[in-house]
């Protein structure tokens, strides 16, 4: 085992990680965060889509002990049962899923896009969430939702994103 000091959604913990466990293993395991999914597990769907000081990547090809010393965000920090994140409101009005399975990543990927390129073009869009998979096949709506919240974003009374809440 080897120990690695993670910080998750602004929690710090020391935890003990096998070499060959995975990040999303572990955030699952230790933080119980259970919206970062395992689906292709070999970097093709997007599912378990985390940012990692602030890089978009897929968890299930990042082994946790790269992770030792790191910054991760999940969709748990986004925001609140009581209060979604300009992001998943957005997601919301827009039915921006069906069965959901794939949103934790998309929202994640969402959130990187719009850190970089606050009002993306529908192209920038596409090209920035391909790598994510919408087995549902929303992408329609899910590209009206990205569009939506880069406007809530730049202004307006949800343009705050709310402070994250610390798992576990
Ligand atoms: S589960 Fe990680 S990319 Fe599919
Ligand atoms: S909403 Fe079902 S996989 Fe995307």
């Amino acid at each position: 085992m080897q120990l690695i000091e993670l910080t998750v959604n602004g929690l710090s913990r020391q935890v003990a990680v096998r070499p060959e466990e995975t990040l999303v293993e572990v955030l699952r395991r230790e933080f119980q965060a259970y919206g970062v999914r395992e689906s292709c597990g070999v970097g093709m769907c997007g599912a378990c889509t985390v940012l990692v000081d602030g890089q978009s990547l897929s968890s299930c090809l990042m082994l946790a002990g790269f992770a030792d010393g790191l910054a991760v965000e999940t969709v748990e920090g986004l925001g609140t049962i009581d209060h979604l994140s300009p992001i998943q409101q957005a997601f919301v009005d827009h039915t921006g899923f069906q069965c959901s399975y794939c949103t934790p990543g998309f929202l994640m990927a969402t959130k990187a896009l719009l850190a970089n390129n606050p009002r993306p073009t529908p192209d920038e869009v596409r090209e920035a969430l391909a790598g994510n998979v919408c087995r549902c096949g929303s992408y329609a709506n899910i590209l009206e939702a990205v569009l939506d919240a880069a406007d809530r974003l730049a202004g307006g009374v949800d343009a705050v994103e709310p402070a994250a809440t610390p798992a576990g």
